[in-house]
């Protein structure tokens, strides 16, 4: 049977398609626009596992002395995960405090909870570190290689030791970490590797060359070992966030070695809470994701632009630009 349109049907059914794409186009945009979050994140925050399906885990969080890291603490204390709090040696009283709060907010009694002070740079210490952890709890099921370190100054002004130093903390810190706990997952045939990149390192964040580099490459690391590691059956997550409230810019390095920025972050700064950054980064985690976007905008925007029209963003940056990534991620 053929059907035959008229073309007044068919201009009217044109229109209809049109329509319904413009409109689902722009639900997509309100969508983006209202999130925290890449797509696909928010989609796992809304219909997705809960956090506390990580219950009875062995999570084991570097960087868990203040800011990111000690807050994703807390939202596994809560869900009943047991962890390992790791920082440097000299912040002890820091890994203390976060204990404490992890045992009166969340699911988990004192012997769930192990303090293990490491700097994540004495690369000699890792497999010790590692055997401490399997001695105490027999596994580890997540490792989130979240310690990591900042910067601010001009390229031509950077000494070549302070990229030493910032690959060393971001890059093979997490790098050599995880090449010590893996045997142990490889034999489990389970296992989840997670490292906190950044989105200063997919927009190309002026006045940070060390750190933005670093955070590309440590995202580089870690997309090798997914494609390699997949038939172990171990997952990585890369996760990537915008300014966040945290200790960052009090730690961050300058151009000269020894140098830190020494600027405590003011509560009116436009950055993401540093609870809800921590909230997403574990569903992040429970729902197994590959990478994961941690931002507000305008930032979150300026990825997806750099992401998905690399040229557009390049000439945005190269015509309207500096400053204002400059303010953006200044908090202003
Ligand atoms: N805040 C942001 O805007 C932002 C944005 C994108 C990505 N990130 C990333 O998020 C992660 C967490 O940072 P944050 O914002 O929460 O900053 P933070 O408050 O300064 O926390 C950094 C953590 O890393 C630890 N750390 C630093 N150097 C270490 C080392 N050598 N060995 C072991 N631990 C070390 C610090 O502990 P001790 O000093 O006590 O050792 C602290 O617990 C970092 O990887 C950072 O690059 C942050």
């Amino acid at each position: 049977m053929v059907i035959s349109l008229s073309p007044i049907m068919l201009m009217f059914l044109f229109g209809l398609v049109g329509i319904g794409t413009v409109s689902v186009l722009l639900l997509l945009l309100i969508t983006i626009w209202r999130s925290d979050g890449d797509i696909l994140l928010m989609y796992a925050a809304k219909f997705g596992k809960s956090i506390d399906s990580l219950a009875g885990k062995v999570v084991w969080i570097t960087g868990a002395s203040s800011g990111i890291g000690e807050n994703i603490a807390y939202w596994l204390a809560k869900a009943g995960c047991k962890i390992v709090l790791t920082a440097r040696p000299t912040d002890m009283d820091d890994l203390e405090r976060v204990k404490e709060r992890c045992l009166e907010i969340g699911n988990n009694s004192e012997e769930d909870i192990l303090i293990l002070p490491l700097d994540v740079t004495e690369f000699d210490k890792h497999r010790s570190a590692v055997q401490q952890v399997l001695q105490y709890f027999g596994k580890i099921d997540v490792l989130i290689n979240n310690a990591g370190k900042s910067q601010r100054a001009a390229w031509h002004e950077v000494e070549l030791d302070v990229d030493r130093e910032l690959f060393d903390v971001n890059v093979l810190g997490p790098v050599s970490l995880t090449q010590e706990v893996l045997p142990h997952m490889i034999q489990r045939k389970q296992g989840h590797v997670v490292v906190t990149s950044s989105l200063a390192g997919k927009l190309g964040s002026p006045n940070s060359r060390s750190y933005t580099g670093a955070k590309l490459a440590v995202a580089g690391y870690f997309e090798c070992l997914r494609t390699e590691i997949s038939k172990h059956n171990i997952d990585i997550t890369v996760i990537c966030p915008g300014p966040t409230f945290s200790n960052i810019l009090f730690e961050a390095a300058t151009g000269k070695p020894g140098e830190t920025m020494g600027r405590r972050m003011s509560r009116s700064e436009k950055r993401m809470p540093t609870d809800r950054c921590a909230y997403l980064y574990c569903v992040a985690i429970a729902n197994k994701l590959s990478e994961a976007w941690i931002s507000q905008h305008p930032i979150l925007t300026t990825a997806y632009i750099a992401q998905y029209l690399p040229d557009i963003s390049r000439w945005l940056w190269k015509n309207y630009g500096m400053k204002s990534m400059e303010k953006m991620r200044e908090g202003k």
